[in-house]
């Protein structure tokens, strides 16, 4: 099966590194014939091209995997793909987070696959394991430490009790987080595979800004002090519950547990769970991203194809987000504390412990309270 692979960076190259070398049978048929790259200073590969023409216009190319990262030209390109007949395999949550629905219709008219499962929790076989529960019963919720490089962070804070931007600089040196830091820090990326999870978890689409997210980028090492004093640790999750007339989606850090499994999965490493009635809690662990573990994902969805395995291209539908459910006391952090004061249970100078209430509410306080140095966390109970 001949593939077209678009991008040879941190995945791509990953991917070719596996193809190439792989002394399983079945791997050895799956030949990345062609690799679009973007300056002629990568054309060190006899299969290396500057011209997309080369891999959509390519009649003998069944597979295109989209490692290129970003919104465009990667959306038109797998657009174009899936439009010619080729199966895609994308590892870009955040394009197929922005795309899905039109890009499954796409699909579904072509009577072709698109697989996603690198684009979240990277090596973690965390779409595919969904798809398996579903099989035999509706997935009732998930949770996850989707992102490696926020784990990271928040792991060295908690074991050094240093501050937040010491341990990203550290995180940049080790090339765990990239130079603009953003999507990470800010949660955007957990975000992305928050909606990417509901999508495969319950077959539900929402607009990605209705989600609240709350990323760690005003975390400090005071909040790790008030944590442990408490016998609790800080996690970056994303979780949802699945419902009929809405869905509840969000991003937040977390005061988990000393002794929640979640507490214990440290460094760049990824854990996702999901509930179902007779399965019950499922935990995952593993590299979330780096090189292999993700072209891992990428190689697994290609055999899938390769094996003629169904990808359910079904049409997601639509659903409001609504986290009035979610009802659990809250960490505030804030130049404003008076703003929180009706639903305060505990003060102490700027921290504000809340009485039991729920994250619509809470998000509504934040929202009022208008102060961006706030830092603001669920607390376990
Ligand atoms: N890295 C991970 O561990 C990881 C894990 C899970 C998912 N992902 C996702 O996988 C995707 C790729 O990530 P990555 O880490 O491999 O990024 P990367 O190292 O930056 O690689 C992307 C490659 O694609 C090239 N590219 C971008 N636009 C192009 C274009 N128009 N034509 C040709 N080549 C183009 C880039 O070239 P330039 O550098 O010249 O722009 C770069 O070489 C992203 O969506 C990312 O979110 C990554």
């Amino acid at each position: 099966m001949k593939i077209g692979l678009l991008g040879h960076g941190v995945v791509g190259s990953g991917v070719t590194a596996i193809t190439d070398s792989c002394a399983v049978k079945k791997v050895r048929r799956l030949e990345v014939s062609k690799i679009l790259v973007k300056d002629e200073s990568e054309l060190t590969d006899p299969r290396c091209t500057l011209n997309v023409e080369d891999i959509l216009e390519d009649p003998d190319i069944e597979v295109v995997a989209e490692c290129m990262g970003g919104l465009e030209p990667a959306h038109t390109f797998v657009a174009r793909a899936l439009g010619s007949g080729k199966h895609v395999v994308t590892s870009n949550k955040k394009m197929f987070a922005h795309y899905c629905e039109e890009l499954f219709a796409l699909a579904e008219e072509n009577g072709v696959s698109i697989r996603y499962e690198a684009s979240c929790g990277g090596g973690i076989p965390w779409m595919t394991n969904l798809a398996r529960v579903k099989r035999l019963e509706a997935i009732e919720s998930f949770r996850g430490i989707f992102n490696g490089t926020t784990n990271y962070i928040l792991s060295r804070m908690a074991e050094t009790g240093s501050e937040f931007a010491e341990n990203l600089a550290e995180a940049q040196r080790l090339g765990y987080a990239e130079q603009d830091p953003t999507d990470d820090i800010d949660a955007h990326d957990v975000k992305y595979k928050t909606a990417l999870t509901a999508v495969k978890a319950f077959n539900t689409l929402v607009d990605l800004d209705s989600i609240p997210t709350y990323g760690i980028s005003n975390v400090a090492a005071e909040d790790f002090s008030w944590g442990k004093e408490h016998g609790l640790t800080l996690k970056l999750l994303g979780a949802g519950k699945a419902g009929e007339e809405a869905v509840s989606l969000y991003v937040m850090p977390v005061f988990v547990k000393s002794g929640d499994i979640f507490a214990n999965v440290n460094a760049n490493y990824n854990a996702v769970q999901s509930d179902s009635r007779t399965l019950g809690e499922a935990v995952y662990i593993g590299q979330g991203a780096g090189s292999l573990p993700t072209a891992h994902a990428v190689v697994q969805d290609l055999l899938d194809i390769y094996q003629g395995q169904d990808s359910e291209n079904i049409a997601p539908k639509h659903l409001p987000v609504n986290n009035d459910s979610v009802k659990e006391q809250f960490y505030i952090r804030t130049q404003r504390p008076e703003v929180f004061a009706e639903v305060a249970a505990e003060t102490a100078g700027n921290v504000i412990i809340t009485k039991e209430i729920s994250l619509s509410e809470v998000n509504r306080l934040i929202s009022s309270a208008e102060d961006r140095s706030l830092f603001a966390a669920i607390v376990s109970r």
